[in-house]
């Protein structure tokens, strides 16, 4: 067995349930990766919409640093100061008034949907416990997560999977109205499908939603781990239409790299986790939790949150003027800076293809299936780097359309 770091050991020694890069990333600062061979990167990635304010950011570092020095870990068993701040914070900025940490979306969707069952028992009846998602979700990989996003490539194999969660068309408000019940418990939706292809909901199907719910005391369950912390140029989705969820889940960029999700809710919901209902060791330790705070801090600022909408009018205009010549793509979404790019039928099954090419040339980039192109870059990323990334992503683009 060979001891460098390398593809081949990841193959010895790994769990076969990815297939990264051949390439490793040693460092990165900013918007930039260099791998064991020192060759630069633009990341346009961005460990899939965590680290908003890019790699190793200063004043991360420095919290980061500081809360190392102080404390680690305490366990549920005692609070601690930097996780009741950045409740705080979460709670000041949000709907919400209390805060539940985990240290995974997964974990953070787990809790919200265990929390809706718990609370339509405790409220309403003990048979009221079906949950409606959408098709084409992404909620996670426990086994009630998976189950929920419904995808049967990721679910197959592992049944009997949980039961009682409906899953209807995305967008289709007749459907849900159609189906929902007093049976329903909660209606979890991500407001832009990310892993499903970067697709925006409608603002009358969230409204619907909202309606809907209300009308079959069923809680709506926004998931915000891809949209949220900034991503779409507002701190959380939500606040972009008139609709105000029940629960809210956050993770990937609000650690901006340290693992931590989290559940938002109003006290109200929040009493049916009673004392030992549901917990995590690590959830909201002080380490990730200090970080998180920081991160937080940073990304909450009105200059930050206005140089998303900056930025993504940036990749808007330049991608579809490469796209004009090139033609590749059939639609360009940009929802803030959560970009999906759709390749014409003609080049369906591509998406792999154009990400390897677009490493070769030196921009790391993102697929949603094998139609579609997904960017995820940094909130921050100076304009110098996004025109840099995209010139590397038409040079890919130029050698998909010559290879194929
Ligand atoms: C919308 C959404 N929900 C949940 C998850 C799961 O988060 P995690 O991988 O941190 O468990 C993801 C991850 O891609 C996601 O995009």
């Amino acid at each position: 067995m060979e001891c460098t770091a390398s593809r081949r050991l990841f193959n010895e020694v790994i769990v076969p349930n990815y297939s990264p890069s051949p390439i490793i990333p040693v460092r990165g600062a900013g918007s930039h990766l260099w791998d064991q061979e020192d060759k630069e990167y633009i990341d346009f990635a961005g460990g899939i919409a965590v680290n908003a304010l890019g790699h190793c950011h200063p004043e991360l570092v420095q919290a980061l640093h500081k809360q190392s020095q102080k404390l680690w870990h305490l366990s549920n068993a005692w609070t601690n100061e930097p996780a009741l701040k950045l409740a705080e914070q979460l709670t000041k900025a949000t709907f919400a008034q209390q805060a539940y940490f985990s240290n995974s979306g997964a974990e953070a969707n787990e809790a919200a949907l265990k929390l809706a069952r718990k609370y339509a028992k405790d409220h309403f009846d003990p048979e009221k416990t079906e949950i409606i998602a959408f098709d084409n979700s992404f909620h996670g990989r426990t086994l009630l997560t998976v189950s929920t996003g419904g995808q049967p490539k990721y679910c197959k194999g592992f049944e009997p999977l949980p039961g009682d969660i409906t899953h209807l068309p995305y967008n289709d408000l007749a459907s849900v109205e159609y189906h929902i019940s007093n049976k329903t418990c909660a209606v979890i939706v991500e407001p832009i499908q990310g892993e499903g292809g970067v697709i925006p909901a409608e603002p009358l199907f969230l409204e619907g939603l909202r309606t809907l719910c209300t009308q079959h005391n069923a809680l709506l369950i926004f998931d915000e781990i891809q949209t949220g912390m900034g991503r779409t140029g507002n701190l959380f989705a939500y606040q972009n239409y008139e609709v105000i969820p029940d629960i809210l889940t956050s993770a990937k960029a609000l650690g901006c790299g340290i693992p931590i999700g989290a559940m938002l809710t109003t006290k109200a919901i929040a009493e049916s986790f009673t004392i030992g209902s549901h917990g995590s060791t690590y959830g909201g330790n002080p380490l990730v939790c200090a970080v998180a705070s920081k991160a937080f801090e940073l990304i909450n600022d009105p200059v930050v949150l206005s140089g998303v909408k900056q930025r993504q009018r940036m990749f808007q205009s330049k991608l579809e003027l490469f796209n004009q010549k090139i033609g590749l793509f059939s639609h360009i979404r940009t929802e803030g800076l959560l970009i999906g790019c759709e390749l014409q039928k003609k080049w369906h099954g591509k998406a792999p293809a154009l990400k390897q090419l677009a490493e070769q040339e030196g921009v790391m980039v993102l697929t949603a299936g094998p139609n579609i192109l997904r960017l995820a870059p940094s909130l921050i990323i100076p304009p110098k780097d996004i025109s840099q990334g995209l010139e590397h992503l038409t040079t890919a683009m130029l050698a998909l359309k010559m290879d194929f």
